[in-house]
């Protein structure tokens, strides 16, 4: 996890470092830090927490630093501190390290180094990395760089400085994202994590991986494979024209974001139809129609609110294409030795690109032979690059570590692919085009649920004095409600139980009590009666139910002590409007309970640790 940002250049480089840094922001927040060369030492400044502490510390400093490394963390070894925070510094004060990712066997060396008396001022297994380079060190820094990459086992992306080479940082990567930009025009060079980190910026970019070294200094970069050779790296061209996003009034992106979702999921479907032929069109697919059509199995891999749509995605992948369809965990599956033969597709799915459990789980497909369909939000990510052919959602930057906007773009997209699939096999077209017409009537369906958000707000007030409850569902409304738990846990740190109704009588029921309530999703209309019955079952305990049902569904009022009315559609779509209310929920009980909705403490936007 955590982001880096590295800068040679012109500019003022603390200011574009923490500029770059706001933008690396997603990948951790739980402290942040600088390091630069200054008349010939070295210059660091730490501060935990927000980005904005260490702005605040930097302000009270006048400071010029050229060449900068700088970091934001996501805490995995060592508590979220100043101490623990990047950069890392050697005992003898000669060079920083900023780094992303896990050294898997640091413990052993640390032992090592402790036994050649090095002593450690943190937690961290990245300051096992700055004391290696430095006791490796007799000169030459990029000799003392592979020595020790060559001792780390685990995953990394590191930058560092030495005091001995003022005008030079120096790069390397292992199974974790760097991307290097330069201008020679403009003289500036950049490192990032995330090539995205380059706002507003045309540069050449090229990524380093499989223990390549960097040495970027003013006049060159000069890149080293794992034997010290030099090699020449493809480079892109990167123009970026983007602006990082504004909250654009509302209180939080995660408001603007819930907003925005009948603009994404219009977005998701333009141009990707075809109303004359009641199917989808993707013209940048990768895949023949014999390759899909010879397709008996799908593997869709993805982690937390991408893995539940994936999960909608392969009930609807079953149920209109009739073709077999399992929806895994990427952090379960490259456990698994997942079976794959040759008419296995296999679908990954992450908004932000960089999830490193579901690359993980692509990477070990792909071993195995298999083809990758990704189905990403973020351009230029690791999943784009390593995927064989991909599907954009062009919901645009989901800033909001709780994902609304992504999950019905994800959706949507997904339901395209299952029409698509669909027609090319069985499905007639008449069946696609009303499948069509229902789907091109969702953004309406969600703008409707929108416009109603005071009631949402109000249920809220009334159910935030709740420190428990379940979420059930079934069918798509299972899914659902799997989803709508992990929104409410995620931004209230409420204990919330996603859980398919029907199985509740099997042992949870024993939790149900009038302090737990129920919040039921009842838009499945095949299941209907049967979450009834389940719903009485609570309620005869002395549950308070809270219904998301669709109009007309009055059986529910009965037994409901709230009901907030859906607008109706077709069981595969249902998950729209249950969704959208299950965000305003969670948003609403979040702003009840006063967290910091847009950054959840302990999480971060892209999981890039295994
Ligand atoms: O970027 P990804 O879609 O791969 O991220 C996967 C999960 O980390 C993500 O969906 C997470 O569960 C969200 N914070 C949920 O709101």
């Amino acid at each position: 996890m955590c982001g880096i940002f590295g800068y040679i250049g012109t500019e003022n480089a603390v200011k574009t470092c923490i500029e770059g840094l706001k933008q690396l922001a997603y990948r951790g927040y739980d402290s942040s830090g600088i390091a630069g060369i200054r008349k010939g030492q070295l210059v660091s400044i730490k501060a935990e927490g927000k980005i904005v502490n260490l702005e605040k510390k930097i302000q009270l400093k006048d400071l010029e630093l050229a060449p900068i490394i700088g970091h934001t963390r996501w805490a995995t070894h060592g508590i979220a501190s100043e101490n623990n925070a990047h950069p890392h510094i050697d005992s003898k004060e000669t060079l920083a390290v900023v780094h992303n990712g896990i050294i898997d066997n640091f413990d052993s060396l640390r032992t090592f180094l402790k036994q050649k008396n090095i002593s450690f001022r943190s937690e961290t297994d990245t300051e096992v990395i700055s004391q290696l380079i430095a006791y490796h060190y007799e000169g030459n820094l990029t000799v003392a760089l592979n020595k020790t990459l060559s001792l780390l086992k685990g995953s990394f992306a590191i930058a560092i400085i030495h005091k001995d080479f003022p005008n030079q940082i120096i790069a390397a990567s292992r199974e974790s994202p760097l991307a290097i930009g330069y201008n020679h025009t403009k003289k500036e060079r950049l490192i990032s994590s995330d090539p995205n980190a380059f706002l507003g910026r045309n540069l050449n970019v090229f990524y380093l991986r499989n223990d390549e070294i960097a040495v970027i200094n003013r006049q060159k970069i000069e890149v080293l494979d794992a034997h010290l050779s030099p090699i020449i790296k493809k480079t892109e061209k990167f123009n970026s024209t983007l602006t990082f996003p504004t909250k654009e009034g509302y209180e939080h992106f995660m408001l603007k974001e819930i907003f925005e979702q009948p603009n994404t999921i219009q977005k998701a479907m333009l141009g990707h139809y075809s109303e004359n032929f009641g199917t989808a069109i993707f013209d940048n697919l990768n895949f023949s129609n014999q390759e899909l059509m010879a397709t008996r199995h799908i593997l869709i891999i993805a982690c937390g609110t991408s893995w539940h749509a994936g999960s909608i995605g392969a009930s609807m992948l079953e149920d209109m294409a009739r073709i077999s369809t399992q929806a895994e965990i990427a952090s379960e599956l490259r456990f698994k030795n997942p079976i794959i033969s040759d008419n296995t597709l296999v679908i990954a799915i992450s908004q932000s690109g960089e999830t490193a459990d579901t690359i993980a789980a692509v990477r070990e497909a792909k071993a195995k032979g298999a083809k990758i369909l990704g189905i990403v939000n973020a351009q230029n990510t690791t999943l784009t690059r390593e995927s064989d052919s991909c599907l954009f959602l062009k919901a645009g930057p989901e800033i909001s570590v709780c994902s609304t906007k992504a999950f019905t773009s994800q959706i949507t997209v997904l339901a395209l692919f299952a029409l698509y699939m669909a027609r090319l096999r069985h499905m007639s077209k008449e069946d696609g085009k009303a499948f069509l017409d229902e789907l091109k009537k969702i953004p309406d369906v969600v703008t409707e649920v929108l416009q109603r958000h005071e009631q949402i707000q109000s249920l809220a007030k009334k159910y935030s004095t709740f420190h428990d409850f379940f979420f059930l569902g079934r069918r798509y409304m299972h899914t659902t409600s799997l989803e709508a738990a992990l929104k409410l846990k995620e931004i209230s740190y409420l204990n919330a139980n996603g859980y398919p109704a029907g199985e509740i009588k099997h042992g949870p029921i024993a939790l149900i009590s009038p302090k737990l309530p129920v919040i039921a999703f009842c838009a499945n209309h095949q299941t209907y009666d049967k979450i009834l019955g389940n719903l009485m079952e609570v309620k005869s305990r002395g549950a308070p139910i809270l219904a998301f049902a669709p109009y007309g569904a009055h059986e529910v009022q009965e037994i409901a002590d709230d009901v907030f009315w859906l607008p109706p559609t077709i069981d595969e779509l249902a998950t729209y409007p249950s969704s959208i209310a299950a965000q305003l929920l969670a948003y609403y009980i979040a702003k009840e309970k006063g967290t910091e909705i847009d950054q959840p403490r302990n999480l971060a936007k892209s999981v890039t640790v295994q």
